[in-house]
């Protein structure tokens, strides 16, 4: 049985969690409370940042003295290995912590099962599920990530009434209203990288920074451009705003571009040659940024780099700004051919949600495969 109590100090754990989103990966965001003996709350904390001390040793010490005997309600199983800090179970069981309610298990291997049986060894009561799913969608692209070894995809889309990305010239500024625009800035420090195509970079010369007032948090997300040729015509602007950058290239492309490679934060990450496509490997790109710590990945591509995602049934989850404006079928379409022959093979989203956004409709879901 869970009290109140309890449930009130899950719902916060679940708040101080989320502050770490962003600079947890590869770890886990983790949030703790601690009640003392009466129930009352006597401490909390959250991880920070990978190889930062964990929520339940911050709790443990915020709480002093009335952490002994009293309840402790984390997110996710506590570790019970040596990381980069020392097991949390030892922590817990020397606070003298006599009651921990979990949200859900650890599925990284490491732990699983183990932390809480070290802590049913030691004598403390576990109770575990409180707000499960509610944990599992907080820490999505940690559960992705040691599922798939690969960063979270999301598509970002801004479509006009009748599913156009853009005008048959190619001009798509601005589609979406003001309001969604600033939407978008927000999107971009909540994520770890933006990524683009090449056909986006020429055609937009795009920042794809974070610059917009009340969205500006001090962090730039990484910026990641693909492409299989190493013309950016004359675009520049991704190239030489502040931040590192990332262009993403089939080997022997390389050493065509050094006028780039000499602006500082730009480097270059060349991929074998995919035999099977243009390009490069994309899973193998998402393997390397998630080896290098980019949890999470907003795309704002058009219909090319989009589709070959999809296809590739790499899109993790979708956000489509619907703005009222129509485009007629001169304009692009948002993707190109994806091989549903009939509505049975369509690509569905789940978990979805709609709002508005000024005068745009957002929609938003993970998006689910069918297994073939
Ligand atoms: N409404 C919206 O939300 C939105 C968002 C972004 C863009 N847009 C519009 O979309 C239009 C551009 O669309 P687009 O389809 O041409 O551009 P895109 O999808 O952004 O870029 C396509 C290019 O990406 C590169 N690429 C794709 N897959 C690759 C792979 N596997 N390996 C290596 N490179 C890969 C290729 O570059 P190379 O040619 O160099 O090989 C390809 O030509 C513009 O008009 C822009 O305004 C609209």
């Amino acid at each position: 049985m869970v009290s109140k109590a309890e449930t009130r100090a899950m719902k916060k754990a679940l708040k101080l969690a989320a502050y770490g989103r962003g600079s947890t990966f590869p770890n886990p965001m983790v949030g703790a409370v601690i009640l003392d003996l009466n129930g009352d709350h006597a401490g909390d904390g959250f991880h920070r940042k990978c190889g930062a001390p964990h929520a339940e040793v911050i709790a443990i010490a915020s709480a002093g003295d009335a952490a002994s005997g009293g309840t402790m309600v984390v997110t996710l199983e506590p570790c019970c290995h040596h990381g980069r800090t020392g097991p949390c179970t030892d922590e817990i069981i020397r606070a003298g912590i006599s009651r921990i309610v979990i949200a859900m298990t650890d599925p990284d291997p490491r732990v699983s099962g183990r932390g809480i049986k070290q802590l049913e060894s030691a004598g403390i009561e576990v109770e575990t599920g409180l707000f499960s799913g509610k944990a599992r969608e907080l820490n999505r692209v940690y559960h992705h990530y040691l599922e798939t070894s690969r960063s979270w995809i999301t598509l970002k889309m801004a479509l006009s009434l009748d599913g156009r990305t853009a005008a048959a010239d190619g001009s798509s500024r601005w589609i979406s209203c003001d309001k969604s625009r600033r939407l978008v800035h927000r999107m971009r420090t909540s994520v770890q990288a933006v990524l683009t195509g090449a056909g986006t970079v020429r055609k937009d010369d795009p920042e794809l920074t974070v610059r917009l007032a009340d969205t500006l948090s001090g962090r730039q997300p990484v910026r990641i451009v693909v492409s299989s040729t190493g013309d950016f015509g004359d675009s520049w602007k991704i190239f030489k705003s502040p931040g590192r950058v990332i262009i993403a290239v089939p080997e022997g492309v390389a050493m065509r571009l050094t006028e780039y490679t000499g602006i500082p934060g730009v480097e270059v990450w060349e991929f074998p040659a995919d035999s099977g496509i243009q390009g490069i490997n994309l899973t193998s790109l998402f393997e390397r940024t998630a080896a290098e710590g980019i949890g999470s990945i907003l795309c704002e591509a058009g219909s090319d780099l989009s589709t070959r995602l999809l296809k590739d049934k790499l899109v993790d989850s979708v956000s489509v700004f619907t703005a009222p404006v129509i485009l007629g079928s001169e304009g692009r379409p948002a993707f190109e051919l994806l091989g549903i022959d009939n509505i049975e093979n369509v690509i569905r989203l789940e978990n979805v949600s709609s709002h508005r956004s000024g005068s745009d409709f957002l929609t938003e879901g993970c998006v689910v495969y069918r297994v073939d």
